[in-house]
């Protein structure tokens, strides 16, 4: 449904729409199912190399976020894997990956706290960090 939405409606409008309906979304979802006990991540498998054209995404994903989510998206200390099924198109669809570089991330499935918006990334580089994730997460068997 989300993704007919996006068809058929203009950018911004859509854009700030499904914004609101993902945090309302996976606010009452993750009550619902998960939040007392999240899923343990489940984690790529290192048997298949990474494709070419996907090595600069890591190469960003390593520059900006893994302090936080860990080398391939695997989590840390201080924030979640991205390689997890809520994570996945369906819940978190590419625009929540912008939104989430751009203006931060109020906790709200997790106990790391906020995540800040992210200093020096370029939409286009998030675009790149994207293709990477959904990448990792088919690897793991998430979609
Ligand atoms: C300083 C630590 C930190 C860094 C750096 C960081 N994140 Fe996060 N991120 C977090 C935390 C913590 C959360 C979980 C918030 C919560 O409880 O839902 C999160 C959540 C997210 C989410 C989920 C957003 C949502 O709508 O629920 C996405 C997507 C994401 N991060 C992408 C990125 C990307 C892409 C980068 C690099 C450009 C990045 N993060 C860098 C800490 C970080």
């Amino acid at each position: 449904m989300k993704i007919s939405l996006t068809q058929h409606m203009p950018n911004k409008i859509i854009i700030s729409l499904c914004c609101l309906f993902l945090l309302g979304c996976s606010e009452s979802g993750s009550n619902a199912q998960s939040s007392s006990a999240p899923s343990p991540p489940i984690l790529a498998s290192e048997a298949k190399p990474l494709p070419a054209e996907l090595e600069e995404g890591e190469a960003t994903f390593n520059t900006f976020c893994s302090r936080c989510h860990g080398p391939q998206g695997r989590g840390t200390n201080n924030g979640p894997p991205l390689v997890h099924k809520i994570y996945e198109p369906n819940h978190h669809a590419d625009m929540a990956f912008q939104q989430a570089a751009a203006r931060g991330v109020r906790a709200h499935h997790w106990k790391f706290g906020n995540m800040p918006k992210i200093e020096g990334v370029k939409p286009e580089d998030v675009t790149k960090i994207i293709g990477y994730i959904r990448w990792l997460q088919r690897q793991a068997g998430i979609f």
